[in-house]
């Protein structure tokens, strides 16, 4: 790897290419946009991500595994999943060779832009991807005020999408999991409340009540309630069921695979399959039972559902296809058409509902989600809402949508952050997703709920594919199988196209 310190030719980089080099043990990215030439640091915070894979977009460069995307000027992590900032050096031009010199301190904190304008206290109901990320970017932008979250999770906001993944498989470790290390609550003064739930909210008094009885006033609050699992009433169940949301929830299924050797997984949904793959990992014997034809049809339509069901039935995994569980009795689990499989447990994968009731209950706009609208404001003065619960109008499709990905959740909570402030910030980012399977992952960018028309460009099968989602000639969404720059390329195009409102 070359030395940057010794100097780079400008002719090996056009405007928008970027360069991978290191400076002492670091790796360091080198890129140009138009004459100005940056030096960051080569990986991505949230997961380590090769920075040099990615897309220099702007005076930004994109994370190629989750779309993190960062300032190549100050580092800063502009857009979620991403909190913490990249490393930059200073970098000198003399004649036609560009030299990365020592390491650029970090930018001062933001100044608040007006803070007369800023809300007394700030309250967030939900310790998750939206809440986590709003109260990170209040304090990036320097709200003075006291900021409070309130969970109803036991546990401190948590890395959820490895919940299915890494942490299921056994392959994470424990203290991988929070997104903030513990001690940085207190540090950033922000008061983490678990175990407590939000039972009331009065909008236009402003306050709040909690199930231990106690009452809180607002300044202005965000509704970061995210989403529960569906739950099935299924005959004879007695404890073998089991769901997945919570970390709680992913350390039960992890205990009980320790002695397990059989599970039944009902629903051939994203988290229903992650959670085989994990399962499968650890030497667990897996059945699926789903209703649908064919896995993930629905969402990505009939290509990748085979695609996906193949790659697990390559471990092993039996596919029930078209059935349902009829009764569980002991470890006998009876499907819909007589079958019958044995588990140690079943987990349960059939979907989640937004978790709207405390808002129906406040008197807020509610249709199939928490209504919001471009600023992610709620039909309550002063309350806007996040994540998961919250249904927006994506300027994309010129629908109101929700979706059920983690970087949106994030990247609205930091919009809403803004927002709160006083900003008048639109939430136009295309949403992302991505499902890990094995050693597969599939990204996907944008939002189709129908389609006309798929093509694949690639191979599924070899592992190397692009599969858009068309509608009247128009794209909509774009899964890639190892193309990650393309996915991000397909981000860039879809940011460009706005339905006209
Ligand atoms: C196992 C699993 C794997 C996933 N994998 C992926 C993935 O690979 N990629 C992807 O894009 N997405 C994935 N997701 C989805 C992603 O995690 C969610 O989209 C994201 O967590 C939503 O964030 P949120 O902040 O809206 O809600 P959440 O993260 O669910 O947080 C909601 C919080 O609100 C709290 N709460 C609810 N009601 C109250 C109340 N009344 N009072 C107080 N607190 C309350 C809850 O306790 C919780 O802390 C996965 C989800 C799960 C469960
Ligand atoms: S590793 Fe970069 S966004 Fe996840």
């Amino acid at each position: 790897m070359i030395d940057l310190t010794l100097g780079v030719s400008v002719n090996a980089l056009s405007s928008g290419g970027a360069l991978l080099g290191r400076v002492g043990d670091e790796e360091v990215l080198v890129a140009r946009v138009g004459d100005r030439f940056f030096a960051v640091g080569a990986h991505c915070t949230h997961y380590h991500g090769p920075l040099a894979q990615g897309l220099v977009v702007g005076s930004t460069v994109r994370c190629p595994l989750h779309h993190a995307c960062f300032s190549l000027e100050t580092g800063e992590a502009l857009r979620a999943p991403a909190l913490d900032a990249i490393s930059c050096w200073r970098v000198e031009r003399r004649g036609d060779t560009v030299f990365v010199r020592e390491k650029a301190e970090p930018p001062p904190a933001a100044r608040p832009a007006d803070p007369r304008r800023h809300p007394s206290s700030i309250v967030i109901v939900g310790g998750g991807a939206a809440g986590l990320a709003a109260a990170d970017m209040l304090r990036r932008e320097a709200y003075e005020g006291p900021i409070a979250i309130i969970s109803a999770d036991p546990d401190p906001p948590i890395d959820r999408p490895n919940l299915s993944k890494d942490y299921l498989a056994g392959e994470a470790q424990e203290d991988w999991m929070p997104l903030w290390p513990p001690d940085l609550y207190a540090q950033r003064h922000v008061e983490l409340v678990l175990e407590s739930r939000v039972v009331s909210i009065d909008p236009a008094a402003r306050t709040l009540a909690l199930d231990n009885g106690t009452r809180r006033d607002f300044g202005a609050l965000l509704l970061a309630t995210g989403a529960d699992p569906v739950r099935l009433t299924i005959p004879g169940e007695g404890g073998q069921v089991l769901y997945l949301r919570s970390f709680s929830d992913s350390r039960a299924i992890v205990e009980r695979a320790g002695t397990a050797t059989r599970v039944v997984v009902v629903g051939a949904s994203f988290i229903g399959l992650e959670v085989s793959a994990a399962l499968r990992t650890r030497g667990v014997a897996v059945d699926v039972v789903a209703p649908e034809r064919v896995p993930l049809e629905r969402i990505m339509g009939a290509e990748i559902g085979r695609f996906v069901q193949s790659l697990h039935e390559a471990h092993g995994v039996v596919f029930h296809l078209g059935e349902t569980v009829a009764s569980v009795a002991g470890r006998t689990v009876t499907l819909s058409g007589g079958t019958k499989l044995e588990a140690d447990f079943v987990v349960m994968g059939v979907g989640v509902r937004p978790a709207v009731a405390l808002a129906e209950k406040a008197g807020l706009a509610v249709d199939r989600g928490l209504v919001v609208n471009e600023f992610l404001e709620t039909s309550a003065a002063g309350v806007f809402a996040a994540g998961d619960v919250a249904r927006w109008p994506d300027p994309h499709t010129g629908e109101r949508i929700r979706v059920e990905h983690w970087v949106v959740a994030e990247r609205q909570g930091q919009v809403a952050a803004r927002n709160m402030l006083g900003r008048r910030e639109r939430f136009d980012a295309v949403p992302f997703f991505w499902s890990q399977h094995y050693d597969v992952t599939i990204r996907y960018v944008g939002h189709a709920e129908r389609w006309d028309r798929v093509n694949v460009d690639g191979s599924l099968d070899a592992r190397d594919a692009s599969v858009s989602f068309m509608r009247e000639g128009k794209r909509l969404a774009v899964a890639t199988v190892s193309r990650d720059r393309e996915n991000l390329e397909a981000e860039v195009e879809l940011e460009g196209t706005t339905a006209a409102r």
